[in-house]
């Protein structure tokens, strides 16, 4: 990034300022507004963040109008075909690729913390059987500092090292284990000689009656949904888990709000909805109903799994998650699938409707994933679960780089108060 020498000039009441323009690597300039309260005593308004950048980061880049996703600078379509999970956590979390012995010391490290200690298992017992896995998933992760207090002072490095390590390692046994409590099933140990995938795909479907086979297909599948959703800049869970952390909470307590609000149907709970939304369709011959419905502005229904605050053009990780839906239901023979066809002709449908073309909405990531996740055997309230799995990597490498900002400071917006002016109190006989 340069700091260029350029600045906008910003003229109201009787103020002028020069304000500087900051020229990152990629994408369009930034106003540097941060003087702006202390020289001119204004605020800007921005709620959603439409135009707002709220850090520097070296971690991931969108381009919204080409479709495009660089992790670290790499396409996320070489990542997804070439490279697996673990490799992209290294190169989210340490910036560079790994050479084959920084992976091999890497994917062993994760490897040997992804047991959870023996007493979570009974705090698991304290939920609801029929608790959604999210619901597990915010207290148990929540929960990580009471059971790992060595690894929550943000101060210490190699404090700050361990937690990660320990978080990207223990969520898929904490989310299998969320799984396994709402089926009323044991708990399935991680097993060592697994890959990080495959680990998570047993840990969900065997029983100690009769073990399972990792299928290796559905394994690298599973790997490219984790790929495919390891980091996207600064979305809503990801500045959570950055404002969080800006006052100094502990990591634990910071993914915990992360996963919180990835929750939300219109970020992470939207693969479940998407599916769910596929499935109350049923039949090709019912999308137009559902397509008028999308464009109804009386109407609440939103086409889920379309649009996208970023992507203005086809989001890359729709494209790698259909081709890969593609593949999933061929190699398991799964011919004919209703779903798949209900979803490949509402998105024909709609990307010719002038409503989607005109407001720029295409598929995102959660439009296809659902399809996959479902001819896995999981239910629709692993989806997003599954999601934060993945997503857990991103949120750490983020809040690792907040850490280490020197410009970091605590988040605090400010607001424009439209509320009653000063008035005095009225005792409640006079009311
Ligand atoms: N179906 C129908 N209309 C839509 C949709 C949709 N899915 N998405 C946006 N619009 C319309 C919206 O009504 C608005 O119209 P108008 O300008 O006439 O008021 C316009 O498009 C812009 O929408 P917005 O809500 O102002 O855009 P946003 O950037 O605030 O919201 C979004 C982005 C993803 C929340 C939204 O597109 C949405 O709700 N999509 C469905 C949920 C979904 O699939 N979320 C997953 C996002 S990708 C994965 C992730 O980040 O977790």
């Amino acid at each position: 990034m340069s700091d260029s020498d350029k600045t906008a000039e910003l003229e109201f009441n009787d103020t002028s300022l020069g304000l500087p323009i900051l020229s990152p690597t990629l994408g369009p300039d930034a106003i540097d507004i941060r003087r702006l309260y202390a020289d001119g005593g204004v605020f800007t308004y921005d709620p959603g963040f439409t135009s707002t950048a709220s850090c520097k980061s070296t971690i991931t880049y969108i381009d919204g109008l080409k479709g495009e996703l660089l992790y670290r600078g790499y396409p996320i379509e070489q990542l997804a075909e070439k490279s697996h999970y673990l490799e992209v956590c290294y190169l989210l979390l340490y910036g560079e690729l790994p050479t084959a012995a920084e992976l091999e010391d890497f994917e062993a490290r994760i490897t040997r913390h992804t047991m959870v200690h023996e007493q979570m298992n009974y705090f698991f017992r304290g939920f609801r059987r029929d608790a959604h896995p999210m619901a597990i998933m915010v207290g148990v992760v929540g929960a990580m500092s009471a059971f790992y207090p060595d690894s929550t002072d943000v101060t210490d490095p190699r404090q700050r090292e361990i937690a990660s390590i320990r978080m990207i390692a223990k969520m898929p046994t904490i989310a299998a284990m969320a799984y396994k409590y709402s089926l009323g099933q044991p708990f399935v140990y991680p097993r060592n000689d697994l890959d990080y995938a495959s680990n998570f795909l047993r840990m969900c479907f065997s029983v100690p009656a009769e073990d399972y086979e990792v299928n290796p297909i559905l394994a690298r599948a599973m790997d490219r949904i984790f790929t495919l959703h390891a980091d996207h800049e600064q979305n809503a869970s990801t500045s959570t888990v950055r404002l969080s952390g800006s006052s100094g909470a502990n990591p634990f307590a910071c993914i915990a709000a992360g996963i919180a609000c990835l929750w939300g149907p219109a970020h992470g709970g939207a693969n479940q909805a998407a599916l769910e939304m596929l499935k109350e369709i049923g039949s090709v011959d019912r999308i137009p109903e559902y397509i008028a419905r999308a464009k109804d502005k009386s109407d609440p229904f939103r086409l889920m799994g379309f649009g996208h605050r970023v992507y203005k053009n086809f989001d890359p990780r729709a494209r790698v998650m259909k081709q890969s839906a593609d593949e999933v239901l061929d190699l398991l023979g799964i011919e004919n699938n209703e779903t798949l066809k209900v979803a490949k002709e509402l998105e024909r449908i709609a990307l010719e409707d002038e409503y989607f073309q005109e407001k720029k909405l295409f598929p995102n990531v959660d439009f296809y994933s659902g399809i996959i996740l479902e001819a896995m055997g999981f239910p629709t309230s692993m989806f997003t679960p599954i999601f934060a799995v993945s997503r857990t990597v991103g949120w750490i490498a983020q809040w690792k780089e907040m850490i280490s900002d020197p410009e970091q400071k605590i988040g605090r917006p400010r607001q424009l108060y439209i509320g009653a002016p000063k008035r005095d109190y009225v005792d409640v006989e006079n009311r």
